[in-house]
């Protein structure tokens, strides 16, 4: 049988035209696609290009070929909490697509997928897992942190990310900071490009790719560069020489990813991502990378594997310290050779190295073997027990199920109870939080915002930092059926499914209800009957979504195939 890419390389007036050489590339050692969704437009995704075009040079030193597939790289930081938020979930599932396209489109043997921002790195594992192609995610890196002069992010050290610009600016509305504090944050928060630096949505999926095994070790966690005008960081340069060896290695060998992304290594990463205090977002993602790869991954398995898993990192939002400082001691690797000394991953599956992860651990220190540092804990004396982080709820207004984030804290009275205040939207909610309605002791239910009302499934994260910032976070909570970002924390529900949208009954809760949420029994109701609930639900009419969707459009297609979170919204 031959090689897809005997179509590519005997394809001469076409490769001529193109800038080839047709009787080079007749002798090519492997087409190679390289999956990447570049662009200049935002600090997440903007060395994408270069990384793609030292992919093509080190390809080219092993006689491969490097065919780049472009694909649309929605920054959240750019959407979230504007009209257009409703296109980052969604392009998840069409940059898989446009990189299968690509792939078999150039007729590629192999494929490297480079990540980058959040849904970039859930869609860099989807591909890999669909077509089964010889590859890796290659990771363009997470930004470097800043520090600041003054208190409370002073005491951070170099450890501000963006999450504290963002919550330093409700602060600065609300008169907790001064506008010239907030402009040292502004200059000093990030001095170059790379994704959101802590353990928010982009870090958990690299995370979850280093930790399934389909990325090399340590590459989950490097910075993307030293400023905004340097060249990208040596640590990436050499990720990306080491993935194309271990690209050939793995042909090689006949490693594919199906047979790297086994139950047992969904399992590893689930538990990984649990310890490091991973974004509500990675249930979305598990559940849709587990469908590509044909593993049957549901959320009560996710809960199951994570609610034994207790929280070792001490990584922003939960803690003080950015990704890069897990870096500098080991990266992902500290934090995985803890867990598998005590029990919580398998050793024996195979990782992109061509090597087990129990071997590929083999020579990381063990936290006794390292210098003195405040960054991983050991399982002994985690910083929070098991399912005081992220976790799976159901009730009577989450029938399916919905997650609950409180990012490592324990309710005071064990359940928090609050009296609903219900908006249809994020922008009325955000309207009476400026201005100072929301008090203590309220569950804010901000509803119509999920895969389909949203459409999109919008992040509520702009709403969070405004609570958070006029110091709030403690005592109120806000449930949703849209989604947080990785940024997101306080006593936060989303993914509540079904969503209001589809007649999901979050659609009956009214201003007044008195909401119940106790993450010991891992429930979420309201108090109200069943006979309540229904007499209320004959009263629902579906939202009109023909104002805000176009026929045609990618939302009008979206929101006639995509699947509730409680199953990964999938399409
Ligand atoms: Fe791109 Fe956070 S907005 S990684």
């Amino acid at each position: 049988m031959q090689d897809s890419s005997t179509y590519w390389k005997r394809s001469r007036v076409e490769l001529r035209a193109a800038g080839f050489d047709p009787d080079k590339t007749a002798n090519t050692s492997a087409v190679v696609t390289i999956a990447a969704a570049y662009t200049n437009a935002h600090r997440c995704n903007n060395r994408v290009r270069s990384l793609g075009d030292l992919l093509i040079e080190l390809l080219g030193e092993r006689g491969g070929q490097g065919l780049i597939v472009g694909a649309p790289a929605v920054s959240d930081a750019l959407t979230q909490g504007t009209p257009t938020a409703g296109y980052s979930l969604v392009s998840r599932d069409v940059v898989a697509d446009c990189f299968e396209i690509g792939h078999y489109a150039h007729h590629g043997d192999a494929m490297i997928v480079i990540s980058g921002c959040d849904k970039t790195g859930a869609a860099a594992l989807m591909p890999l897992a669909r077509t089964n192609a010889f590859g890796l995610v290659l990771y363009p890196g997470t930004s470097s942190p800043g520090k600041v002069s003054f208190e409370p992010f002073a005491s951070k050290g170099t450890n501000i990310t963006i999450m504290d610009y963002a919550e330093g600016r409700a602060a600065q509305e609300t008169g907790r900071i001064s506008a010239d504090q907030l402009l040292e944050l502004e200059r000093n928060v990030m001095p170059g490009s790379g994704t959101c630096g802590a353990m928010f949505t982009a870090n958990t999926m690299s995370t979850v790719a280093e930790s399934i095994g389909m990325m090399l070790p340590h590459g989950a966690s490097h910075p993307a560069d030293y400023d905004a005008k340097s060249d990208m960081h040596a640590d990436v340069r050499a990720q990306a020489r080491a993935s194309v060896e271990a690209l050939y290695r793995l042909i090689e060998k006949n490693i594919r990813p199906r047979d790297i992304m086994t139950e047992r290594a969904f399992e590893n990463a689930i538990t990984t991502v649990y310890a490091m205090g991973g974004s509500t977002n990675m249930y979305l993602h598990m559940l849709a990378i587990a469908r590509q790869a044909g593993v049957p991954i549901t959320i009560e398995r996710i809960q199951q594997i994570g609610e034994r898993v207790p929280l070792i990192a001490n990584l922003q939002p939960h803690g003080p310290f950015a990704m890069t400082s897990l870096h500098a001691i080991g990266g992902v690797p500290v934090v995985m050779k803890e867990l598998l000394r005590n029990g919580f991953l398998h050793g024996d599956v195979m990782t992109v190295t061509g090597k087990t992860l129990a071997e590929n651990l083999a020579t990381v220190p063990t936290l006794d073997q390292l210098p003195k540092q405040d960054i991983v804990f050991p399982v002994g004396k985690p910083i929070a027990a098991p399912n005081n982080h992220i976790s799976v709820l159901r009730g009577n207004i989450a029938p399916e199920s919905c997650v609950l984030k409180l990012s490592g804290k324990t309710l005071d009275k064990g359940e928090f109870r609050g009296t609903a205040r219900v908006f249809d939207s994020e922008a009325d909610t955000m309207k009476a939080i400026r201005a100072g309605e929301i008090k203590p002791g309220t569950v804010i239910v901000v509803r119509n915002v999920g895969p389909v009302g949203g459409p999109g499934m919008p992040e509520m994260v702009m709403l969070t930092i405004q609570l958070q910032g006029r110091g709030l976070g403690e005592d109120v909570a806000l449930i949703t059926d849209g989604r947080f970002s990785g940024v997101s924390h306080g006593i936060l529900i989303g993914h509540i499914s079904p969503e209001a949208a589809r007649g999901g009954p979050i659609a009956a809760v009214r201003d007044g209800d008195t909401i119940v949420i106790d993450p010991k029994n891992r429930t979420l109701n309201v108090a109200l009957s069943d006979d309540e609930i229904a007499r209320r639900m004959k009263e629902w009419r579906a939202p009109d979504l023909s104002t805000r969707i176009r026929p045609g459009s990618v939302h009008d297609k979206y929101v006639k195939l995509v699947s509730s979170a409680h199953h990964g919204c999938v399409v």
